[in-house]
């Protein structure tokens, strides 16, 4: 059955139910002991911590800063393999960008730095202390910006449990918990509040500030660009107005309680925005629309809930709100496959259409261009150098009126294959890296399967010729070539650009079958959105304003209204901002029938 996507909505629905199901019962695979900490009592801890700790009853250190990476597939060891083929090869024969492909109007540069935001407050790989290096074959030195380079492999962690032995630490707190802007640890935490009144600190040109180092102040800063700081710093405004908000109904509340309460609401607020804005322009299609919509509202909706509150199971009343979290008897964690099927660098352009947003709008609400900005310039230390003199607005409405780029073969930036990274603290290293050389290292370092592998594993058909994947003739020749004609060789991060996508989907069908998996999860197995999402954990001002608020237009007019007004004609925020807005379709969501 490769054809869902084609079926009616309410038995692609179906279908996807079904297939979730499966997936919790197959693709959930602990790593580390299983915690046998004591129960605690939540109401001791009715706001979410600043290292991760204290969310899930039954084991307190599930979802903290530096606990395992889980999996979804188990690991196939690659420690032979490691460099076959050449991971320098696969990058300059298989991804490095030919020519810029785009995603037309589907999906825009805030989408592409929304998503970084979210891998910022999700998951980051704890490292060796000792170095390693790749160095070029001669076959395709030439090409390579980087003749070799440096870089610390991933720390292999003994994880105390005879089934999987090894494995690494996440240093991001994998809970959907705002953690790029509130930090992972009570150290970074203090940096970012102003201990006044529950707030952040904000510069006031409504960008982030910075150290005397030039290193942004925010919750996680780490190998960032201008386009993720200017959403940080929107979110520390949204953060901000919450407080204020929560304090004009109780005056009485002191610093600290503001700041809980405003961390749960601005956190909630992220987490429906991706869930029912981001993705829904990500998976375009009405299918997609009605799923995703009916994780937040389930299928009886926003008005029955608004309503009714949550009623019966999750599938009519969503799994915001209900009556306990469940992890499916698997202690909550991001995953190693999670973080595979997110390397979605190819989304990065080469350079950013600075716009003129001191000049009328043109067609459809858009600003006339001003400059082309590389992206080389917009990242790092320099990044935020150059973001002071674009500004807030200038950042915020060209990314709104550019495509980002698709995911697909040949279309990895070569900016990225030499780039200067970072520190967990934001500070420089001197050894620059090649991206696309080390994606793929990473993923057999980690032992994440290759893709055909991947797929069986994620009881999906595999593929049994090029041909599967797609019909393109030099691209069949170059897999062949690089990889000896054996499709098991082929690298995961390869297959997922290759792969054809479904009508709609800006990503692969490979890579859905993890998302809806781990997209449900993140909601279902945190008590914050589960048994904890109520007036008394969030006060009811609080509540009310994550149940008010839709999407990121939503929060953009909120803090600057006149640009939404002035340069947005889209729907969502996240579609090229001068397409047209939705139309009104006067059939049945749950009737319709996908249309090729
Ligand atoms: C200008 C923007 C960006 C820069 C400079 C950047 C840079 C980096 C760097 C240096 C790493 C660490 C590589 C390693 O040592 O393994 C990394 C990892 C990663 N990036 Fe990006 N990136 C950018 C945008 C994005 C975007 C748009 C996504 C979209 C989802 C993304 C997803 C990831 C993921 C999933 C990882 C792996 C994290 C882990 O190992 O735990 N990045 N990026
Ligand atoms: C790095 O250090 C670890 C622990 O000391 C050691 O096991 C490993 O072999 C070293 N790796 C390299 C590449 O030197
Ligand atoms: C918010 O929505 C939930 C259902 O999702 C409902 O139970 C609650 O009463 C609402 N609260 C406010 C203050 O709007
Ligand atoms: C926005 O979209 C609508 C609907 O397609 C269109 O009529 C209108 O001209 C567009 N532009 C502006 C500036 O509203």
């Amino acid at each position: 059955m490769n054809l869902w996507h084609r079926l009616p909505v309410f038995l692609g629905l179906i279908y996807l139910a079904i297939r979730r199901h499966l997936h919790q019962q197959y693709n959930l695979i602990n790593v580390g002991t299983t915690p046998k900490g004591v129960r605690f009592n939540p109401a001791d801890h009715p706001y979410r911590t600043a290292n991760g700790e204290y969310n899930d009853p039954f084991g307190e250190g599930v979802g903290a800063q530096n606990s395992f990476f889980g999996r979804n597939n188990q690991p196939v060891d690659q420690t032979d393999e490691l460099m076959k083929p050449d991971p320098v090869v696969v990058a300059v024969k298989l991804l490095s960008r030919k020519k810029f492909i785009d995603t037309g109007k589907q999906f825009n540069m805030i989408a592409a730095s929304w998503i970084q935001f979210m891998i910022h407050d999700w998951i980051d790989h704890m490292e060796e202390t000792n170095q390693t290096e790749i160095v070029a074959p001669p076959e395709v030195a030439s090409q390579c910006p980087l003749k070799k380079f440096r870089f610390y492999k991933t720390k292999e962690v003994p994880t105390g449990f005879y089934d999987i032995k090894t494995g690494s630490l996440n240093i991001r707190t994998p809970w959907w918990d705002g953690s790029a802007i509130y930090g992972n640890d009570a150290e970074k935490n203090a940096e970012v509040r102003t201990f006044k009144d529950g707030k952040l600190k904000i510069a006031n040109n409504g960008l982030l500030q910075h150290d005397q180092d030039g290193i942004a102040i925010s919750g996680d800063v780490r190998n960032s660009w201008a386009g993720v700081s200017t959403l940080q710093a929107l979110f520390i405004k949204e953060h901000n107005a919450v407080c204020d908000a929560i304090k004009g109904e109780n005056p009485f509340l002191n610093d600290e309680e503001l700041y809980r309460h405003a961390r749960l609401v601005t956190a909630a607020v992220i987490a429906k925005i991706h869930t029912i804005d981001w993705t829904v322009e990500l998976l375009k299609t009405d299918t997609m629309y009605v799923a995703l919509h009916a994780n937040w509202y389930g299928l009886l909706g926003k008005k029955f809930k608004d309503a009714f509150g949550h009623v019966g199971s999750e599938i009519l009343s969503g799994y915001v709100g209900m009556k306990k979290p469940e992890n499916h008897g698997v202690p909550y964690s991001l995953t190693e496959d999670f973080t595979s099927v997110y390397r979605m660098h190819p989304l990065l352009p080469d350079t950013l259409h600075l716009r003129d947003t001191h000049a009328k709008p043109g067609k459809d609400k858009s600003p006339p261009m001003k400059q082309e900005v590389p992206m080389i310039d917009l990242i790092g230390l320099k990044g935020e150098k150059t973001l002071t003199n674009i500004g807030f607005t200038g950042q915020l409405v060209s990314m709104g009126h550019q495509a980002s780029g698709a995911l697909e073969i040949w279309n990895y930036p070569k900016w990225l294959r030499d780039i200067i990274v970072q520190n967990p603290d934001g500070s420089e290293r001197p050894d620059h890296v090649d991206m696309p050389t080390l994606e793929i290292y990473r993923d057999r370092e980690r032992k994440v399967p290759r893709y055909n592998h991947f797929r069986r594993s994620m009881l999906m058909i595999p593929i049994s010729k090029w041909e599967d994947l797609t019909n393109d003739a030099e691209v069949i020749k170059t897999l062949r070539e690089v990889y000896s004609d054996n499709i098991e060789k082929l690298d995961l991060l390869v297959g997922l650009m290759v792969e054809k996508k479904i009508k709609g989907f800006a990503i692969s069908e490979t890579a859905f079958f993890i998302f809806i998996l781990m997209a449900s999860r993140r909601l279902e197995a945190d008590r914050f959105f589960t048994s904890d999402f109520n007036e008394e954990t969030y006060t009811k001002k609080g509540l009310e304003w994550v149940n008010t608020t839709e999407s990121l237009r939503d929060v953009i007019t909120r803090h600057y209204p006149e640009i939404t007004e002035k340069w947005m004609n889209s729907t969502s925020a996240f579609s090229v901002w001068d397409s047209t807005p939705n139309a009104h379709n006067p059939i049945p969501i749950l009737l319709r029938v996908p249309q090729h």
